[in-house]
């Protein structure tokens, strides 16, 4: 078995799927298979090394093939067709397919060529980290969303000084990116004056780069994170898709170490493709028990709307104190997610802070934090680990 490699099966049709995983699994137990409009999403998640990519029915293929092969360079993939077309052929190929099969008559040849095919990929594979991981770093960010059903949670209070101590804390690159759609969001928290927004990358969305998304952020002036403001303006709020979003965290993730982003409670379109682009949903929850409501309430829509937040989802409490409603303990007995973060009710260390829109920490190693902003650095910490 060859446990440190991640197979990927992309395929629309499910008996095909069950076929190509019973071949998958005989080399390594690490192997998913998803269907061809998930096949982008899921390899920015997880990288796969091996992609078995089942020809699509509406020809979106090559498109989805090239995106495979930009995100993870060094995949391999083995692409199979249901006939033999010559110009499907060369497109795939040079769409980044290494080898090509037809289907169902070259079954027993994959199968029987499929071994072989790991075992020198996994050579080259080996080969290739001694050269190139001192190279590699940038490309693979996480994406963290914050998210709570209740508004007042600390949801913004908590991204922005998550982010914002993941910057002081780490060599990590990190944008922040505000998608409430009104004011008193995370510019107030940082006292961030624009006139710009991350509206203003619609015009340039379908070719959207790096230095696109550096000219429109405002950069906080301690840590010197990045920071895309959401437009106030409900009418251009409108303008921006899913589609637009997700184009958006992509090419975030391919620049920054951590894309952290402040969701807002109302679940629309927009939001929940941001939950399906995270890595990580850090619920915000206040230990009360209509917080705990709204919670499950959350659990359920996602179930009803199909997003996984099996390992995605962890939770942050948040304005913790002796005499809370529902203790600590009891809390976690219910709770069906995991706490990533325990984090104080501090009323009087943030009131100065909160008033006069000042970030919680100044520089790296600062000596006299207050209580909420130590919880917070003691979550980054836990993070940054993972
Ligand atoms: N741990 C905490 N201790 C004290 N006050 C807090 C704490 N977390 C958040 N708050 C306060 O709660 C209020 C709501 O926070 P905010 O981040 O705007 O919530 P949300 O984005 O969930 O609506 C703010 O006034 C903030 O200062
Ligand atoms: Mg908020």
């Amino acid at each position: 078995m060859e446990n440190n490699l991640n197979i990927m099966i992309v395929s629309d049709e499910e008996a095909l799927m069950s076929q190509l995983k019973t071949i998958a699994e005989t080399k390594t137990s690490h192997v998913i298979g998803v269907r061809s409009n998930e096949a982008i999403r899921e390899m920015n998640r997880e990288l796969a090394h091996i992609v078995i990519f089942v020809q699509t029915e509406n020809d979106t293929s090559v498109e989805v093939v090239q995106m495979l092969k930009i995100i993870n360079s060094n995949a391999l993939i083995l692409f199979i067709a249901n006939e033999t077309d010559f110009t499907l052929l060369r497109n795939m190929t040079r769409a980044g397919v290494d080898e090509f099969f037809v289907f169902p008559d070259e079954s027993s040849l994959f199968s029987s060529r499929f071994p072989n095919i790991v075992k020198s990929y996994s050579a080259k594979k080996v080969a290739n980290e001694e050269t190139v991981s001192t190279t590699f770093g940038r490309g693979r960010g996480k994406i963290i969303s914050f998210y709570s059903g209740k508004g007042g949670s600390g949801c913004s209070l908590l991204a922005s000084s998550f982010a914002q101590t993941m910057k002081l804390e780490s060599s990590a690159e990190v944008i922040l990116i505000d998608l409430n759609g009104q004011y008193g969001g995370v510019e107030t928290l940082l006292s961030i004056e624009s006139n710009r927004s991350l509206a203003d990358l619609l015009p340039v969305i379908e070719e959207l780069n790096e230095s696109h998304i550096r000219n429109v952020a405002q950069t906080e002036e301690f840590s010197k994170m990045e920071v895309l403001i959401s437009p106030c303006d409900p009418e251009i709020l409108e303008t921006l898709n899913d589609e637009f979003v997700a184009k958006l965290l992509r090419t975030c993730r391919r620049s920054f170490d951590y894309v952290v982003v402040d969701l807002p409670t109302a679940i629309n379109e927009l939001v929940v493709t941001a939950m399906e682009e995270s890595d990580k949903i850090y619920y915000v929850l206040t230990p009360d028990t209509p917080s705990l409501k709204i919670m499950k309430q959350y659990e359920e829509l996602s179930e009803r709307l199909g997003l996984v937040l099996t390992s995605r989802m962890e939770i942050a409490l948040n304005k913790l104190s002796k005499d809370y409603e529902v203790k600590q303990k009891d809390l976690i007995n219910v709770l069906r997610y995991p706490v990533i973060a325990s984090i104080r009710q501090d009323t009087k260390g943030l009131q100065p802070y909160v008033n006069q829109g000042q970030p919680v920490r100044k520089q790296t190693n600062e000596r006299k934090i207050i209580p909420f902003a130590k919880d917070i650095r003691k979550f980054a910490r836990q993070v940054a680990k993972q």
